[in-house]
């Protein structure tokens, strides 16, 4: 493991939020609901989970105990302010006093961007960055239907601005979700690539938050472990959507890894995932870093030859050598693209030379590229970009 700095100081939010955990919790939604003195839910969703069964699923469960529930299931893949204001009329009108996510990332974001809609005076866009938020928000629950964003437990609420076509993290200890219900049994029905991409979304959060350079044991503990649980669980959960305890491992991993990258940032996957989820762009945020993250991690350790030796014992290499550790550690998740059904290059998915450029300077604002491991200039990133196109 990485040494710690005995004089080191550092923060870890750890009070946000109650995970439940398990397969069944959904069960325990109503007692939750009370116990945050909801009288009124809106559900946050979106089509694809309603057509899934499940937002009915959650939502019979509210009914079948007294609980009043309005569905918003019109959150698109790519949630942004205007799809907030919407589902905040439908709060008002409905007086809902509590909200439910239910879904993946965008789903999530949506809602937990709502309750703080809700409390906080318009436009939403205005309190993008860290703690700008002026009121706690209404309470969330947060039910995670992929197992990617760790959104559930995740303080920050990422948008697109409609205005400006360009996304942004609305961030802080308001933004948590009270409770987690994290159910395995709701990811067993979840397609096999976006099965693939969420989960490496969830990788990619555990390898930029433990080698970046805002490193600390807390977070270490965490996202070593969403290492070893995504290494040993992707591919099968992948190949295999029934297999319940991939499913089980999954959820569990990128839940791990949500937590603990709160506090950290990432790096460069994730200061290029605004931009390319940006414009006319708009690539899927787990499949833009499936294809980045190999990349990135051969730039990052070109500067430091040893940095993904940990990274290559928590997915299972066992190679002595800390260089030829860190080259097997880039191997190995080259090779989990692969058998997961991953895109070759970000050309296939709408990136050109021409949008390079802009794509990179737009990355370079991002709080993501402070804490990269290995400093970076905007021609760094655009040589990654063309390594990945
Ligand atoms: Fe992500």
């Amino acid at each position: 493991m990485k040494s710690i700095e005995h004089q080191q100081s550092f923060t870890f939010p750890a009070i946000g939020v109650e995970v439940l955990f398990g397969f069944g919790v959904l069960a325990r939604l109503p007692e939750k609901v009370a116990e945050w003195g909801g009288k009124r839910v809106l559900l946050v969703t979106d089509k694809g989970v309603r057509a899934a069964g499940v937002t009915d699923q959650v939502a019979e469960t509210l009914r079948s105990a007294r609980i009043p529930c309005v569905v918003f299931d019109e959150t698109p893949q790519d949630s942004g302010s205007k799809t907030v204001e919407r589902a905040l009329q439908l709060l008002k009108e409905a007086a809902c006093d509590l909200v439910v996510g239910v879904g993946g990332g965008s789903s999530l974001d949506t809602a937990k961007a709502v309750a703080c809609g809700a409390t906080n005076p318009p436009p939403i866009t205005q309190y993008a960055g860290l703690n700008k938020l002026r009121n706690p928000g209404l309470p969330v629950i947060a039910i995670p239907t992929t197992a990617g964003t760790g959104s559930e437990v995740s303080y920050w609420a990422v948008l697109t601005d409609d205005e400006t076509q360009v996304k942004i993290g609305i961030g802080g200890v308001r933004v948590f979700p009270r409770v987690a219900l994290a159910d395995p049994a709701l990811t067993l029905s979840l397609p096999p690539f976006l099965t693939a991409t969420t989960g490496m979304d969830a990788l990619t959060h555990a390898i930029e938050s433990y080698t970046n350079t805002s490193y600390q044991p807390i977070s270490a503990a965490l996202t070593y472990r969403a290492m070893e649980l995504i290494g040993e669980f992707l591919v099968r959960a992948v190949h295999n959507g029934a297999d319940r305890e991939a499913r089980y491992g999954m959820l569990l991993g990128s839940l791990l890894a949500g937590m603990g990258m709160n506090p950290t940032r990432l790096g460069i996957v994730h200061a290029l995932a605004m931009p390319l989820g940006s414009w006319q762009l708009k690539i899927a945020h787990g499949t833009g870093n499936a294809v980045l993250l190999p990349h990135v991690m051969a730039f990052n350790q070109e500067g430091t030859p040893t940095l993904y030796a940990d990274v290559a014992r928590a997915l299972g290499v066992e190679e002595a050598d800390p260089v030829a550790a860190s080259r097997a550690a880039i191997a190995r998740v080259r090779a989990i693209n692969r058998e997961i059904g991953i895109p070759q290059g970000l050309g296939a998915l709408g990136l050109t030379e021409a949008l390079i450029p802009q794509v990179c300077a737009e990355a370079m604002k991002s709080g993501n590229i402070a804490v990269n491991p290995r400093p970076c200039t905007q021609a760094d990133l655009e040589a990654i970009c063309r390594k990945a196109l």
